[in-house]
């Protein structure tokens, strides 16, 4: 694995606050009329369709160009249009839908956590580290010639890739970068990378093995991608400042369908909305039709519930999680306390003689407590080593910034306690001095001790990397929670991966102060890569998959436990459930052989949109033809064949059905074993499964009851239902009922 940057993103949206009369760029879908002549298969292929849209052309300004054509995931363009214009635009034959320009957002490069490193897992021999797929990555370009995109043993791309490679000058792709295009500034071909979070999400997701990759010598070890034989291709959709308009991100998406890519990655977020309204869920909606398995940032507007997006079921929508490795820089006391920190800073010669400790908030200056910069010029701070207070929600810059303050005033060291009672997350820094940052239990304790004692002394014990650390991994706090602002039907996230401290290329230019071609970082934005890479691995095991084969095949082989046997808990030691991580961590060598899969074909999801109360005209916007909801059986969300299963359960019994696929043993036997969610009734018919031969589909049935006068303790319950086969598969659907 790889990993990861801090992304403080969060979904905003730009609404330029207008008359009718301002150019503004919209998104614009249509539906191809029955019997049209042009295929729009090639790039003028149905021009003329598109501009008989658009307002006349003028004298003064000629024919209003088309910003963006769309035509294999989803039909219709983006254009500068008003307000007027797109009113006028509606009435006529082949007209959808058309949105406004929104902006996703990614984690900026100022917000990015360095550090670095990782490890391998013993799947890639089984599906030959990837060979042969090809991972489309939606970002901010990449960094062609680093080293983690080097061809060495790479084979040349499949015969289907038809991409294109649009470099800066100098610049080429090769058998690992196969694909480079620029819908960010179209016209203007240059996909390189300037702002160095898509170097990241494109190296964790197929970067080749690089030997000795560290950040301070921290961290050390070969850094490689999730599926190093994996091609990859990158469609620059951000601005330098991570800014990513939808209408170029839809664009991205449209030409990696029509590249021939096999999986998309997207770690980018807007607020979730339903899927009629979500241009991003369309476009995604339309690569899953074409066989294209799509993985998207779940978020980083976590802990709060409720706060994950992207979460259409036809993705895969992916947490954070922590990695089992730390860059440990240990305070001893006086009184040979030892408390925990870290610091990505290591310096091998801080001596191991106790100095003077003081609390910076002991002065007069009532900033003095954050050491914040300016605030430490009267108090006497020389030699000793100063306790300072990390403000609430405060970035990686203002952590640093404290050590600087600190250093400035001739401070031996920092220690960094955080403010919040109870919480529990440090991060290594590139500090500027000794440092090391500690939870704030540990900062309380040191408080206390100085407050007690005449002459307070300690020291920072610089442990380096150190791996194998107990309770990992961990939920991440910022990770986004559900249920899913769409439905608590379908349970979100899918599923976590690491994206906290994650160590991956990066350029070397831009704004890279070490200089080093690695960084470290942490977000959603770095486990979406993870796992996309996962199920890259997936796709060259079984290549004819489809993306929700993929996408049961990673869900129903995850764990919730840690290596410790005890639940997975978050950043401050909090037990998380199902709605937190959804169907838990991803297990790569598992996914690779689940035994059975839950498949869904792409047609499933207009009754699932006609039971969520959609009504024709939405279900058609998402996919791209007429639909009649009652002529169908609309399903309700729960009954849809998704590998996790949320009810909403009231006093009435309910039963869904769900149909496994045997991709395991042809000749194989799987008996049921459930652990009832609190306060309910868990039923499944029948309980063993007979299987005669591989694909062959068989249906069950599982009831839900509540117990009569059992009050929960809480309002959620949840569960597991899981398929053991005498060969050894596991095939488990974690259960949430409201
Ligand atoms: C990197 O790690 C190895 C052990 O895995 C160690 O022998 C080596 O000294 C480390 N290199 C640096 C620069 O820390
Ligand atoms: C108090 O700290 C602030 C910075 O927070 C600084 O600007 C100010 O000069 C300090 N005042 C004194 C008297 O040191
Ligand atoms: C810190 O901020 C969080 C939310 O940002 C808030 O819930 C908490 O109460 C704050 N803690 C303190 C000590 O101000
Ligand atoms: C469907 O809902 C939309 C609002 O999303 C509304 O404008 C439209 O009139 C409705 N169409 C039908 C056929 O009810
Ligand atoms: C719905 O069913 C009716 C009667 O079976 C049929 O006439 C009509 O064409 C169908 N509509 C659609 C959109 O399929
Ligand atoms: C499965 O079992 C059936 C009947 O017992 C047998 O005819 C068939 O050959 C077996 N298939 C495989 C692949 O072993």
């Amino acid at each position: 694995m790889i990993t990861t940057l801090f992304l403080l993103s969060s979904g905003l949206s730009e609404q330029a606050v207008s008359g009718d009369g301002e150019l503004k760029t919209y998104m614009v879908l249509l539906r191809r009329p029955e019997g049209a002549a042009f295929s729009l298969q090639s790039d003028d292929d149905g021009d003329e369709w598109y501009h008989s849209f658009l307002p006349p052309s003028t004298a003064s300004d000629g024919p209003r160009p088309l910003v963006h054509r769309y035509r294999h995931a989803v039909t219709g363009f983006a254009a500068e249009l008003t307000a007027e214009e797109v009113k006028a635009m509606e009435t006529k034959e082949g007209f959808v839908r058309a949105w406004p320009d929104k902006t996703l957002s990614l984690a900026t490069t100022h917000s990015q956590e360095f550090m670095g490193l990782h490890q391998n897992a013993g799947v890639w021999k089984s599906t030959n580290y990837g060979k042969g797929v090809i991972i489309g990555v939606v970002d901010t370009g990449t960094t062609p010639g680093h080293p983690s995109f080097s061809d060495e043993n790479m084979p040349p791309p499949p015969a289907k890739w038809k991409g294109k490679c649009e470099l800066a000058y100098g610049s080429t792709c090769n058998k690992k970068l196969i694909g480079a295009r620029n819908f960010y500034a179209p016209g203007t071909p240059m996909a390189d990378d300037d702002n160095g979070h898509g170097t990241l999400t494109s190296s964790i997701a197929a970067g080749s093995p690089v030997k000795g990759a560290s950040l301070f010598g921290q961290a050390n070890g070969t850094a490689v991608g999730t599926a190093p034989l994996a091609h990859v291709a990158v469609y620059k959709a951000c601005s330098a400042d991570g800014k990513c308009p939808q209408s170029a991100v839809l664009a991205a998406i449209d030409a990696a369908v029509e590249d021939g890519v096999d999986v998309i990655s997207l770690s980018m977020e807007a607020d979730s909305a339903p899927y009629y309204e979500d241009p991003m869920a369309i476009g995604a909606y339309g690569a899953i039709r074409k066989g294209v398995f799509v993985s998207f940032a779940a978020g980083n507007g976590g802990p709060g519930a409720g706060t994950v997006v992207n979460d259409s079921p036809w993705v895969l929508t992916v947490g954070a999680s922590t990695i089992n490795r730390k860059i440990k820089a240990t305070v001893l006391l006086g009184n040979n306390a030892e408390l925990v920190g870290e610091s990505l800073t290591q310096p091998s010669d801080f001596p191991l003689t106790l100095l003077p400790l003081i609390y910076a908030g002991s002065g007069t200056n009532a900033s003095s407590a954050f050491c914040i910069p300016g605030s430490l010029k009267s108090m006497d701070v020389k030699g000793k080593i100063v306790l300072c207070t990390k403000l609430n929600g405060s970035n990686r810059a203002t952590r640093i910034a404290a050590g600087q303050e600190v250093k400035d005033n001739g401070g031996a060291a920092m220690i960094l306690m955080n403010e919040q009672v109870g919480d529990s997350v440090t991060r290594p820094d590139p500090h500027v001095l000794p440092a090391s940052h500690v939870s704030n239990d540990a900062g309380y304790f040191i408080k206390t001790y100085i407050r007690s004692t005449p002459s307070p002394t300690a020291t920072i014990v610089f442990k380096g990397t150190v791996l194998l650390v107990p309770d990992a991994p961990q939920l991440a706090m910022f990770s986004s929670r559900g249920p899913s602002p769409q439905t608590s039907g379908i349970l979100k996230p899918d599923v976590i991966g690491p994206g906290v401290n994650i160590l991956a290329a990066y350029p070397t230019s831009q704004e890279n102060t070490q200089n080093t071609p690695f960084a470290m970082a942490s977000g959603t934005s770095l486990s979406t890569p993870h796992l996309s890479g996962v199920a890259a691995l997936v796709k060259t095991a079984h290549p004819d998959w489809s993306p929700a084969a993929i996408k049961s095949a990673i869900m129903t082989t995850t764990y919730v436990l840690n290596p410790d046997n005890k639940g997975i808990v978050d950043e401050d030691f909090q037990t998380v459930g199902c709605f937190d991580m959804g169907a838990g961590h991803v297990n790569p060598e598992r996914a690779i052989h689940p035994g059975l899969v839950y498949d869904i074909e792409p047609e499933d999801y207009v009754g699932f949109m006609c039971g969520l109360g959609y009504n024709d005209t939405e279900v058609s916007v998402v996919v791209n033809r007429g639909v009649s909801c009652s002529n169908r059986s609309s399903i309700t969300a729960s009954q849809l064949n998704y590998p996790s299963i949320s009810v909403t359960l009231g006093w009435t019994s309910q039963t869904y059905t769900r149909i496994v696929t045997n991709v395991g043993v042809a000749n194989s036997s799987y008996r049921v074993n459930i652990v009832k969610p609190e306060g309910v009734y868990v039923k499944v018919k029948p309980t063993i499964l007979v299987f005669q031969e591989l694909n062959q589909k068989l249906t069950y049935s599982v009831t839900f009851n509540r117990k009569q006068g059992v009050m929960r303790s809480r309002a959620l319950a949840q569960g597991s239902m899981s398929w053991f086969s005498f060969s050894g598969f596991v095939v488990t659907s974690r259960i949430t009922v409201l």
